[in-house]
């Protein structure tokens, strides 16, 4: 068995290409834009996998916009789904009344996703939708509502595009899978 370290660009096989990324982010963010039309959204950024997702994605949407950050940590450095989610970094402004965006890179279990959108639902906001670069339906444990998904993938492990393995990988400007025994 190969500890994280081993890991090299070598080992990681392409799965989505830095151009089908760019042309599907483009279709979501038309989708995003046209539903919010007329109205001003704040658009949460999860950290710390979403930071370059979330970067071309408000690059690319046409609506008046305020940013903000909320820092979850979920996975430590395993490959699996620990299911405990510790909140490392708060939004800094108030969402009640507001018309609310997650971006999240990805939905394994959907645990993470479900465990945000409640602890901001709490917050009142006046809508709440969710945008997910990736979805891994058959990984799925819990229901959670994903409303603007990039792609759905296989239970492959992927890095890159601010996806991280052990910490690592996050600067790749594709989506890879690490090949199995890795
Ligand atoms: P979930 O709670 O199982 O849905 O996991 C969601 C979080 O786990 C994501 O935000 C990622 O940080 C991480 N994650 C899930 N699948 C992968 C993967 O294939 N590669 C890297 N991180 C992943
Ligand atoms: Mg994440």
């Amino acid at each position: 068995m190969y500890k994280p370290d081993d890991v090299t660009e070598a080992h990681i096989r392409p799965l989505i290409t830095h151009v089908q990324l760019q042309e599907r982010m483009t279709e979501l963010a038309r989708e995003i834009s046209h539903d919010y039309r007329g109205q001003s959204i704040v658009a949460v950024c999860i950290l710390k996998g979403s930071f370059i997702f979330f970067s071309d994605m408000i690059r690319k949407l046409d609506l008046p916009m305020h940013c903000e950050f909320l820092g979850v940590s979920s996975y430590g450095n395993k490959m699996v789904s620990s299911g405990e989610v510790k909140l490392t970094l708060d939004v800094s402004d108030t969402l009640e009344g507001r018309h609310v965006v997650v971006f999240e890179d990805i939905v394994d279990s959907g645990l993470t996703l479900s465990y945000i959108l409640q602890a901001l639902r709490a917050r009142r906001p006046a809508t709440l939708k969710s945008c997910s670069l990736l979805l891994k339906p058959d990984s799925l444990k819990t229901e959670v509502d994903v409303d603007y998904l990039g792609f759905k993938i296989g239970n492959e492990f992927v890095v890159g595009y601010g996806i991280d393995y052990a910490g690592r990988f996050r600067g790749l400007p594709y989506i890879g899978f690490i090949e199995h025994g890795h």
